[in-house]
């Protein structure tokens, strides 16, 4: 594909002195289309030449030299350089990269041989699977997606919260009571009866404390009774998340969470032991960040038992080992951003390659709010993720009983399913993953909004256009310069940048990069077929309009699966 920002850089760099590459990391983008396709703001080199940047601008302006590139015009606004570039460069460019990589446009090989953990969803073992999790769930699988498309290697990991001494009061109220409970219905629900009710008990009794620290310690040795009931209940709980994860259709390479790490902290220790930084603090084993202006990372509680920073840190050294990443990504809610900045500063201990070191990262992200205090909760404010899913399915399952009553059940289920589930993935990905969401019915599955549901219809409607001509028009009998009205131009503008908006995705880990990109070009789409009549009688308005909708169709079904969304073929 043509570069153009890199074609203005090297006619830049011809007259002034600064690399093309920092160049190239100068040029913006107009946020107003009038201001042309590219802006170079000239304030940074007024040090440098002791001049006001307008005048620098005027200066550059005079020297560049851009015969032979595809650039059509350069102007002057204040301080800036506004570049526009040919339209029928940009227009051909687009047609001709389309056309050679279909569904495959997009793809690139940028990270090649470079390895990329995401670690996402880690629910805890015998607790809810709650709205934060989804998020998590959501936000960890489109970085997935982005990454690999741009040729990384992914690993996904699921770091189970399955391991603590909670389990040993787990296994004391199963031991007791079990037979009165029916795990295999509802085993979370269950499970958590159980552990209110041992909990009590623990706190009337101290011999059943005892007890319970015994069974804990029991688990950490082996002791086959123990280790049974906490396979037994981790796999109770995984099939309870399955529900979820198969309706959102998630998928994870590894699902060792903290249990697989408890017989590799011994080593953590040693190593942080020899650094001579393990000291002790009241009866705990520390490593102190005052330095860093944290508070200590405490390695081992005074009874000598390790806790979840220090299986953390045996999970960093093992990943390096294992996968030798280039990236490590933990997709976990801002409420942990002490822990994880701790753990990422006690990992420089832990003898890593460099590398690994500085991949490791905090994506954290902010918290999900109800409008109405409508939705189906337990507990006060605890959202039944499974039953939020089930709620859009079956609301969205209403709404095309009125609007396509001519669908058959099975499609009318179908059509349900993706838009609803396309719609709550849509509305956790549409803002910037930091802040706080806020959940409303009426906004998530409003079909004109900026919504999941709005993308889909666009891509249907894109569909029922393409069904209209038996055959794509070959692209050498589609003539560009028919797309260049301002409607279809745009459309062609964001589907030149679709592969640099992936790559910024992945720059700022942030999915909310492509959502807006899929809405942005829905809205151009709607524009476009509003303005344009596409089927007409002059075969090569046609033929060129047809390209056009061709290349929305593939790039939206595409941009949508990077998010985790399925398109529907009707709706
Ligand atoms: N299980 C934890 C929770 O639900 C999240 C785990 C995050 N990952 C990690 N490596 N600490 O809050």
């Amino acid at each position: 594909m043509k570069d153009f920002k890199e074609q203005i850089a090297e006619c830049f760099a011809k007259v002034i002195e600064i690399s093309q590459d920092e160049l190239k990391h100068m040029i913006e983008i107009p946020k107003d289309e009038k201001m042309g396709d590219y802006a170079l703001p000239c304030f940074r080199f007024a040090k440098m030449f002791g001049k006001a940047p307008g005048l620098i601008a005027e200066d550059l302006k005079g020297k560049i030299d851009f015969a032979n590139t595809d650039i059509e015009k350069i102007e002057i606004v204040g301080a800036y350089l506004n570049i526009t570039i040919k339209q029928q460069a940009l227009a051909e460019d687009v047609l001709k990269e389309i056309s050679a990589q279909n569904e495959n446009y997009g793809k690139q090989q940028i990270g090649n041989g470079k390895n990329v953990i995401v670690e996402y969803s880690s629910p805890n073992i015998a607790k809810p699977f709650h709205i934060g999790h989804l998020r998590t769930t959501l936000i960890g699988r489109a970085l997935y997606n982005i990454y690999q498309t741009l040729g990384y290697k992914t690993i996904g990991i699921n770091h189970l919260g399955d391991y603590g001494t909670q389990f040993g009061k787990m296994i004391e109220g199963y031991k007791r009571w079990g037979e009165e409970y029916n795990l295999e219905e509802n085993p979370i629900e269950q499970l958590m009866q159980i552990y209110v009710r041992i909990n009590e008990l623990c706190k009337e009794d101290e011999s059943v404390l005892e007890a319970s620290r015994e069974n804990f310690k029991k688990l950490e040795e082996g002791d086959e009774y123990c280790t049974n009931l906490w396979q037994k209940f981790r796999d109770l709980s995984l099939k309870e998340f399955y529900r979820i994860y198969d309706l959102l259709d998630i998928h994870f390479d590894s699902l060792n969470g903290e249990a697989f790490y408890a017989d590799k902290t011994d080593e953590v220790i040693e190593i942080l032991e020899k650094t001579g930084k393990l000291v002790e603090s009241e009866g705990a084993r520390i490593i102190d960040l005052e330095e860093q202006n944290m508070s200590p990372c405490m390695i081992c509680k005074s009874n000598g038992s390790t806790i979840y920073a220090t299986r953390d840190l045996a999970a960093i050294l093992y990943r390096a080992r294992t996968y030798d990443f280039d990236k490590c990504l933990y997709v976990v809610a801002y409420e942990q951003n002490l822990h994880f900045k701790q753990i990422f500063e006690v990992a420089k201990l832990l003898g890593i390659p460099e590398k690994c070191q500085k991949g490791l990262e905090h994506i954290s992200y902010g918290m999900v709010h109800l409008k109405s205090g409508k939705m189906s909760t337990r507990e006060g404010n605890v959202i039944k993720v499974e039953e939020l899913l089930q709620e859009a399915i079956s609301r969205v399952r209403t709404i095309m009983e009125e609007k396509n009553p001519e669908l058959t059940e099975e499609e009318k289920d179908n059509i349900a399913k993706k838009v609803g589930i396309g719609a709550v993935i849509y509305n956790d990905l549409a803002g910037s993953r930091i802040k706080d969401e806020i959940f409303d019915w009426d906004t998530i599955l409003n079909f004109n909004g900026e919504t999941g549901p709005y993308i889909q219809y666009t891509y249907v409607r894109t569909n029922s256009v393409l069904k209209k001509v038996n055959d794509l028009p070959e692209l050498s009998n589609v003539n560009t310069k028919l797309l260049l009205d301002e409607q279809s131009y745009k459309v062609l503008k964001l589907l030149y940048s679709y592969p640099e908006v992936i790559r910024n995705a992945a720059d700022k880990n942030e999915p909310s990069i492509i959502s807006r990109f899929l809405i942005d070009l829905s809205k151009a789409f709607s524009s476009f077929y509003n303005e344009n009549k596409i089927m007409v009688d002059e075969q090569d308005v046609q033929d060129a309009r047809i390209y056009l909708t061709y290349m929305v169709n593939l790039v939206l079904k595409n941009g949508a699966s990077l998010l985790g969304i399925n398109m529907p073929e009707k709706m």
